[in-house]
């Protein structure tokens, strides 16, 4: 399986450097399919996702006593009460009023990493891991909340003034122009057939996209082997944007999930998935 996918990788790899050299259409269309062949061979046993590493080190974490209050997180209210995890992810961002915020899995995973095990937020967040590293440890557990919600669907709370706030503050920044090179994420993500070289991009404001891809994250990436958290992958698009690097967790960035889960609303979770 294992050296089958690798050839297979590297098939593709090549395939992908051709299609920047040779004419457009005929070859394009083969690359295509010759990714879509590998992404299948990945997803065909769903025990080949090394994204369920991060599941199981994020579980340990998430018992694991630690801290000045040597504390665990069980009893982290992520939405549905102390401890519940299942279905937690699906309804999340939502507005925790012992917060009095709007939060997504990890920005409440920060808050309750400090409220339960004391811990201060400047030692418990660390930098996005580089490719080949594994996720952080907050991104480990994230991604074990979100595989307690997988199989079932996003259901966005947006009932309290500060969700519906959050939500169009998301929808704002999706479709808002910023920075040195006047982009929006609507610029890459708001079309059909958009691609830049091989990857295509989702059309995030289209529901009948989002369902598909939003529900994927935190997502083991092949191509950077390993996972990456929604929150990563927005960073990662700021980045591309060349705007600041956005705070870990900010209001702009529940915002944006907030918009994204909204737009997926009834989408399937199937977190942690692999994407290319
Ligand atoms: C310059 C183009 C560009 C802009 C602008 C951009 N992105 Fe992206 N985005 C990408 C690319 C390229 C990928 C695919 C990355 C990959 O897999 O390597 C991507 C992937 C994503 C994904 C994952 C999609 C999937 O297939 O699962 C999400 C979600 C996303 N972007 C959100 C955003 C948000 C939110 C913004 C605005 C803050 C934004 N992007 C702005 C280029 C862009």
């Amino acid at each position: 399986m294992r050296t089958g996918n690798t050839r297979l990788l590297l098939a593709a790899m090549a395939a992908a450097l051709l299609a920047g050299t040779a004419p457009l259409g005929a070859q394009d269309a083969a690359t295509e399919r010759g990714l879509e062949q590998y992404r299948k061979m990945l997803k065909a046993d769903p025990w080949a996702n090394p994204g369920n590493l991060d599941v199981d080190r994020g579980e340990t974490l998430w018992k694991t006593k630690a801290g000045p209050s040597n504390a665990s997180l069980e009893q982290c209210d992520l939405g549905k009460g102390p401890g519940v995890l299942d279905g937690a992810f699906a309804e999340l961002p939502r507005y925790f009023a012992d917060a009095d915020r709007v939060m997504d899995a990890e920005a409440r995973v920060v808050w309750c990493i400090e409220k339960l095990q004391g811990i201060a937020r400047k030692d418990a967040v660390k930098p996005f891991p580089g490719g080949g590293r594994p996720a952080t440890d907050i991104g480990a557990i994230a991604t074990y909340i979100a595989s307690k919600s997988s199989g079932m669907k996003f259901a966005p709370h947006v009932e309290h003034a500060k969700e519906k706030e959050m939500l169009a503050l998301g929808e704002a920044i999706f479709f808002r122009r910023q920075g040195p090179m006047d982009f929006s994420c609507s610029t890459c993500h708001a079309d059909d057939g958009k691609r830049i070289r091989l990857q295509e991009l989702p059309y995030l404001s289209k529901p009948a996209e989002a369902r598909k891809v939003v529900g994927e994250w935190p997502a083991y990436r092949v191509s950077s082997t390993h996972v990456m958290t929604m929150q990563h992958r927005i960073y990662d698009c700021y980045w591309q944007m060349r705007l600041p690097r956005v705070d870990y967790g900010s209001d702009a960035t529940v915002a944006l999930t907030m918009y994204l889960n909204h737009k997926a609303a009834g989408g399937e979770i199937s977190a942690p998935a692999i994407k290319r």
